[in-house]
Order: structure tokens, then C-alpha cells, then sequence
């Protein structure tokens, strides 16, 4: 019956890549907005949801953006089993090449298993030089598709906004071939993008549905912290009443400060979903005492 019920769900994209070569700025200039001058000195500290619509064949596609700080957070969540990302774009800055956390990158898209798109960005700078990013990708198992390989390789400009548009296109070509569904019509489970604690809202997390639609007014467990969703917040500041699967959304209510990769559930029973966030904040307590005894 569940089957049934199946729905496409927009592909959730991570934008990986080494610091500095341009994952924020070309998220901004995908959005048109301006979120890296706004950022402390530059670098990317949460990780951020961010929510796209591209126009395919004249038919209006979602594509939901993780950007990643370094893609620590990435790393954070793989380590603890989250599994968020249907595709990976890395990024390699033109006139900078392959470096330690591209490297990186490579491994964790290969070992998740997601497919890889490559931006060979800061195409606008002098120094550009992408048959060197391409060559020096090939010593790492990526060879482009125009010599013979598999892996695409847009080059792009971020702050031009030059070849976007052929990335967007490339993005949904290969979600296209992930055939990615969810059931909207169930109650939501997902995973914890980022959370932390606001002076004047109190615990705030990013979640990402992976499945179910989440209501203001649910009733959910997070990692082993109770919550009753109390408002929820898209990615443009607007409070919203739902989300649907593959969205993420800012969500205010939580009891506690849950984990970046700690998974969530919506129980329809209140007195349920508290009994099993106290079984499970006994259950860690449990563990960490073994822990510490080990
Ligand atoms: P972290 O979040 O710190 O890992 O960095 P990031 O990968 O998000 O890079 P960010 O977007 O902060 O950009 C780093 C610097 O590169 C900024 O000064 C950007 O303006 C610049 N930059 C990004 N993309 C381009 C591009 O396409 N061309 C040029 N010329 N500069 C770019
Ligand atoms: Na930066
Ligand atoms: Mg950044």
C-alpha cells in the first residue's frame, strides 16, 4: 500500500570542496542572494539548507542544496551512519586545482556511494587552468566524460554566474537517473542537517525530511531529545505550515540541542514520543558509561 503512495522527491545536492574555492558563492549566485559577504569573516559556519527551482523541458524542478563548511559537517554526519545525499557537487577552484580536502571529498562521495559532479569554478580568473584540475582529478579516479571517462566536469564561474545554468541541467539529469521518491502522505522521518542554541529562540535544528510531510504541531523525537514543533522556517525566512520530502526546514520547539546526523521521527502519540526520547536518553547515557569504563 505504501507503494502506492510513492512520489518523486527533489534531489538533495552537498556542495563539497576544498575551503575557499567558491562552494558558498556559488550557491549564492544560484540563488541570486548574497549569503558569503553576509558570513563572519568569510567562512561557512552552519550547514545550510537552501531550496532552488529550476526550469527542465518547461517543467519547474526543485533541487535542495546542502552547503557544507569544508564539508566538516559531512564528515560529522557520514561518521555517525547519516546518509542525506543523493548527489555531490565538488567544487575545484580553477587557479588552485586539487588539494587536501578535495581529496577528501572524493573519498566520502565514493564511499557513500553518491554520484559526483565536478565544477571547475573561478573559470573568470587569469590563472585558470582546467586541463590541469582535470588531469590532476584523473590521478584520483575521476576522468571527464570528454576523455573518454564518466565523470561530468562543468566549468563554471561563480561570480560571473557563467555555465550555471549547465551545471543546474546536469544536476537534474543525474537526479533523474537516481529515480528518487518519497510518500508524502506518512508521518515524517529525516535526519538533522545542523542544530544549536539560540539566545532568544532557544534549540533550533535544521531537519531534513526524508520521507512523511512534517506539520507545525508534530510531535517528534530527535536523536533522544523531544520536540513539539512549534514553528518551522524555510530557508528565505519565511515561516511555513509544512514540509514535504527532501526540504529542510529551521525547527523551533526542541526540548534539548539534538546532533548534526542524529535522525528524527514523528509520533503520533505525544505521551509515546516522550516515553521513547527518555528510553533513548538512557539508552546513550548507557553507552557512554560503557564507554568511559572500556
Ligand atoms: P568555505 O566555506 O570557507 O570552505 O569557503 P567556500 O568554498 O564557501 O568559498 P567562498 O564562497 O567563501 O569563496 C571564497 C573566495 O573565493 C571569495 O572571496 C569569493 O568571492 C571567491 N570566489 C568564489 N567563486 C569565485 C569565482 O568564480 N571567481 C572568482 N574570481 N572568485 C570567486
Ligand atoms: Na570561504
Ligand atoms: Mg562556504
Amino acid at each position: 500500500a505504501d507503494l502506492d503512495s510513492l512520489q518523486r522527491r527533489p534531489p538533495v545536492v552537498t556542495i563539497m570542496g576544498h575551503v575557499d574555492h567558491g562552494k558558498t558563492t556559488l550557491l549564492d549566485s544560484i540563488r541570486k542572494t548574497k549569503v558569503a559577504q553576509g558570513e563572519a569573516g568569510g567562512i561557512t559556519q552552519h550547514t545550510g539548507a537552501y531550496h532552488v527551482d529550476v526550469e527542465h523541458e518547461g517543467v519547474m524542478q526543485q533541487i535542495v542544496f546542502l552547503d557544507t563548511p569544508g564539508h566538516e559537517a559531512f564528515t560529522a554526519m557520514r561518521a555517525r551512519g547519516a546518509r542525506v545525499t543523493d548527489i555531490a557537487i565538488l567544487v575545484v577552484a580553477a587557479d588552485d586545482g586539487v588539494q587536501p580536502q578535495t581529496i577528501e571529498a572524493i573519498s566520502h562521495a565514493k564511499a557513500a556511494g553518491v554520484p559526483l559532479v565536478v565544477a571547475v569554478n573561478k573559470m573568470d580568473k587569469e590563472q585558470a587552468n582546467p586541463d590541469r584540475v582535470k588531469q590532476e582529478l584523473m590521478e584520483h579516479g575521476l576522468v571527464p566524460e570528454e576523455w573518454g571517462g564518466d565523470t561530468v566536469m562543468v566549468p563554471v564561474s561563480a561570480i560571473t554566474g557563467n555555465n550555471l545554468d549547465q551545471l543546474l541541467e546536469m544536476i537534474i539529469l543525474v537526479s533523474e537517473v537516481e529515480e528518487l521518491s518519497a510518500n508524502p502522505d506518512r508521518p515524517a522521518r529525516g535526519t538533522v542537517i545542523e542544530a544549536h542554541l539560540d539566545k532568544a529562540r532557544g534549540s533550533v535544528a535544521t531537519l531534513l525530511v526524508q520521507n512523511g510531510t512534517l506539520r507545525v504541531g508534530d510531535t517528534l523525537v530527535v536523536g533522544s531529545v523531544f520536540a513539539k514543533v512549534r514553528a518551522m522556517i524555510d530557508d528565505r525566512g519565511n515561516r511555513v505550515d509544512e514540509a514535504k520530502p527532501s526540504f529542510a526546514v529551521e525547527v523551533l520547539g526542541m526540548n534539548d540541542v539534538p546532533e548534526a546526523g542524529d535522525e528524527f521521527e514523528v509520533f503520533t502519540n505525544e505521551k509515546e514520543a516522550r516515553a521513547e526520547a527518555d528510553r533513548r536518553k538512557d539508552e546513550s547515557r548507557q553507552s557512554r558509561l560503557q564507554q568511559t569504563m572500556a
